[in-house]
């Protein structure tokens, strides 16, 4: 059985017993990144105090370490994903993994009579780059309408989608919602339309078993460090003959096999014509530990966990006074409120006094309040570790706040 009180002691942030404003550290704000097991901190020590090198560029025993490790954390990304290992590529995180989509296939094969489907829901990093490639190629942007509830839907997608459409964008889970998007169903439906599905993985992959194969999506993003993993280190995932057709984007060292002076320049096969420059090791062999340890606690474990989780925190804010929740019936650990006449980042200060985090404001999403019709929302998101005390306290402070302008400014 699942105890994330037993799970905390794998987690320096909470073994530190560290403090925020006085009080022990509420971390509600797992959405935003997450927290590490000392086992990350280990391997990414381990790089620089036992195994420093660079990765391709030597014959010696250190540089060909640094690649065995590296095939290993492909061989792993791609397992938990259950794609094929050279359908990985490394990125820096979310972000790359859908400008690389941008500008390395929606640029090169896009043009001004071809449609970008996404929903005003999506975060700014699966927004702006089609916002650059319908600039830069002519191509309209066309945005699903999201149901009553926030949700995007597969009826709606079928209303919106047609010949023209060549891509579909959207998260599987929101950021700032959290329902799961029926991927599976979209993909079918864009396919029959001649589309394709670029999935934004970021708020789903840490926290659910997401199989690229039967989902049948055609490009998945998502970051390592959402996960218990490093910053600055994410997958790209896509389909072998889409990353054989993309460009490159980024060239230099270490994605090409040769090049003359002539110009002619021949670059490697996926994933490392992806991959030029020196690649961020202490990520890749953090981010193994992290896809190791997670894979010990099982995927669909922390689903479990979450989604336990989340329905008691739910019945526990139906209590709080004065709360307005966005995302009741939502299906992630991301729940979404504010408190009646008080604006979402005071609350979040006054919060923070309290020593808990949770984010405030548009969360990046910044099309969603034209939906929502609030300028401003608080997101709690939970992780396997977070517990009902964690909920409690929230709870308890929410409502012991009162008049929250006259208790914070007491
Ligand atoms: N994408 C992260 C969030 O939603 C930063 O908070």
């Amino acid at each position: 059985m699942f105890d994330p009180y037993k799970i905390r002691k794998d987690f320096p942030m909470y073994v530190n017993k560290v403090k925020m404003q006085g009080f022990p550290l509420v971390f509600l704000d797992n959405a935003s990144t997450t927290f590490k097991p000392q086992c990350v901190l280990d391997a990414i020590e381990k790089y620089y105090g036992f195994e420093t090198s660079n990765s391709h560029r030597g014959d010696y025993d250190l540089c060909y370490n640094a690649d065995v490790k590296i095939s290993e954390t492909r061989e792993l990304v791609a397992k938990f994903i259950n794609a094929n290992t050279n359908e990985c590529v490394f990125t820096s995180g979310t972000t790359m993994s859908i400008n690389l989509i941008a500008y390395g296939y929606a640029m090169k094969y896009l043009n001004k009579e071809d449609e970008i489907l996404l929903s005003v829901g999506e975060h700014a990093s699966n927004a702006l780059p089609w916002f650059e490639v319908s600039k830069a190629t002519g191509c309209k942007l066309k945005f699903v309408e999201l149901d009553e509830k926030g949700r995007v839907t597969t009826a709606n997608i079928l209303k919106t989608i047609n010949r023209n459409t060549k891509l579909v964008c959207i998260a599987q889970v929101g950021n700032v919602l959290g329902y799961l998007v029926d991927i599976k169903e979209i993909a079918k439906i864009a396919h029959k339309n001649g589309a394709l599905l670029a999935c934004d993985g970021a708020q789903s992959v840490p926290h659910m078993k997401v199989d690229v194969k039967d989902l049948d999506v055609d490009f998945l993003s998502f970051s390592a460090h959402k996960m218990c993993g490093p910053t600055g280190i994410g997958v790209l995932y896509a389909k072998e003959e889409l990353l054989e057709k993309m460009s490159p984007v980024f060239v230099g060292g270490g994605n090409n096999v040769n090049f003359h002076s002539t110009g002619e320049v021949n670059y490697l096969s996926a994933p490392e014509k992806f991959e030029s420059g020196t690649l961020n090791l202490e990520g890749i062999f953090g981010f193994k530990a992290a896809l190791e340890y997670i894979e010990k606690l099982g995927i669909e474990n922390i689903a479990e966990y979450e989604q336990n989780l989340r329905k008691y925190a739910i019945s526990k804010l139906k209590d709080v006074p004065n709360l307005k929740l966005y995302n009741e019936d939502a299906d992630a650990g991301i729940i979404t409120f504010n408190l009646k006449g008080v604006f979402a980042q005071d609350l979040g200060t006054y919060l923070n006094s309290k020593g808990i985090a949770v984010r405030t404001g548009q969360h990046c999403a910044k099309m969603l309040p034209e939906f929502l019709k609030d300028p401003a929302t608080v997101r709690v998101s939970i992780y396997f570790y977070t517990t009902k005390e964690d909920i409690d306290y929230l709870v308890d402070t929410l409502k012991t706040g009162g008049n929250f302008l006259d208790a914070y400014f007491a």
